[in-house]
């Protein structure tokens, strides 16, 4: 039997300016992943269980665009596996799907993990990295990569689309807590919808992308300093201009707003939007508080994470 997993991710700052070559920061988030078991099998064809999206079928069922399927068909062909093998392919995560956690691409960095080293097909990051980004380009129009970025590599990045990976120093340890407004919405929606606003007038979004991109320097800076006050200041910032962006929603701003009231240094949407996870800056012995009262405002969930 062969096993992978990857971490789950969230956005600090850059969303959507990152697909328009803005920098963006973003961190793993290892208290929810993706796992995959592969075994070998006598039943004949490759069967996918992944109970989590209610999906029990063999390869071949499944339209070949299908994002699980897409996954072996390619990997298949690039490893060149012949003939195709018996066997039965686990697959469970403990990401929300559509909620800007990455849940796509967590699914399918381990899934070729598991399958390259089934296989016996040594993938190194990069290259793991590369196949993923193809991947997500196939189900989500016009991705900056930042995604399978950071779930590959598992640390935090400063990532500009097109650019090498570079990570950041976190100064002094930090608290956020993530808080979900248990409502899915697709990425490729909300980014096909910030294309349609910067189609119709590209030297307006051009420079709201570049107030982001200020913002995100900004923040690389407060991190590797540990200047939390500013960072939080910089937080409120961005979530602003991604409401301008129209990709907030009443109960990301709710939860927004709430974290704020509860004693959060700042806090923001995070990922795609219109649904999906906030975050906020905390001071760490307020994190339950803060938790509970995003709780009582309708979250779905929380996760507190420590960024260090
Ligand atoms: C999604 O996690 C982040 C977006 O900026 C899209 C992307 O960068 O591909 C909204």
């Amino acid at each position: 039997m062969t096993r992978a997993s990857a971490p789950g991710k969230i956005i600090l700052f850059g969303e959507h300016a990152v697909v328009y070559g803005r920098p963006a920061l973003a961190i793993p988030v290892t208290q929810v992943h993706a796992d995959v078991h592969i075994l070998d099998s006598v039943r004949p064809g490759i069967w996918i269980d992944a109970s989590d999206v209610n999906l029990h079928a063999e390869l071949n069922t499944l339209p070949s665009d299908h994002p699980i399927a897409s996954v072996i068909h390619n990997f298949l062909f690039l490893s060149r596996v012949s003939p195709f093998p018996n066997l039965e392919i686990n697959i469970s995560s403990t990401i929300p799907v559509a909620s800007g956690l990455g849940s796509g691409a967590a699914v399918t960095v381990a899934l070729t993990r598991a399958l390259s080293s089934h296989f016996n097909f040594p993938m190194t990051d990069e290259n793991i990295n590369a196949f993923a980004y193809e991947i997500e380009k196939l189900h989500h129009g016009t991705p900056s990569g930042i995604d399978n970025t950071v779930v590959t590599y598992a640390k935090p990045v400063y990532f500009i689309k097109g650019q090498p990976i570079e990570t950041f120093i976190v100064g002094k340890p930090f608290t956020i807590v993530i808080g979900d407004t248990g409502i899915r919405a697709p990425t490729k929606e909300s980014v096909g919808d910030v294309r349609k606003l910067w189609e119709s007038d590209q030297p307006k979004w051009e420079s709201i992308f570049d107030e982001v991109g200020n913002i995100a320097r900004k923040a690389r800076e407060a991190i590797e300093s540990g200047k939390w006050e500013e960072l939080g200041n910089l937080m409120n910032q961005n979530h602003k201009l991604l409401q301008e962006m129209t990709v907030s929603s009443p109960a990301l701003d709710t939860l927004v707003s709430a974290a704020g009231e509860a004693g959060a240094l700042g806090a923001k949407m995070s990922g795609g939007g219109r649904g999906g996870n906030m975050i906020a800056l905390v001071p760490p012995d307020l994190a339950e508080m803060i938790s509970r009262h995003l709780m009582e405002a309708g979250a779905r969930n929380t996760i507190i994470t420590q960024v260090s």
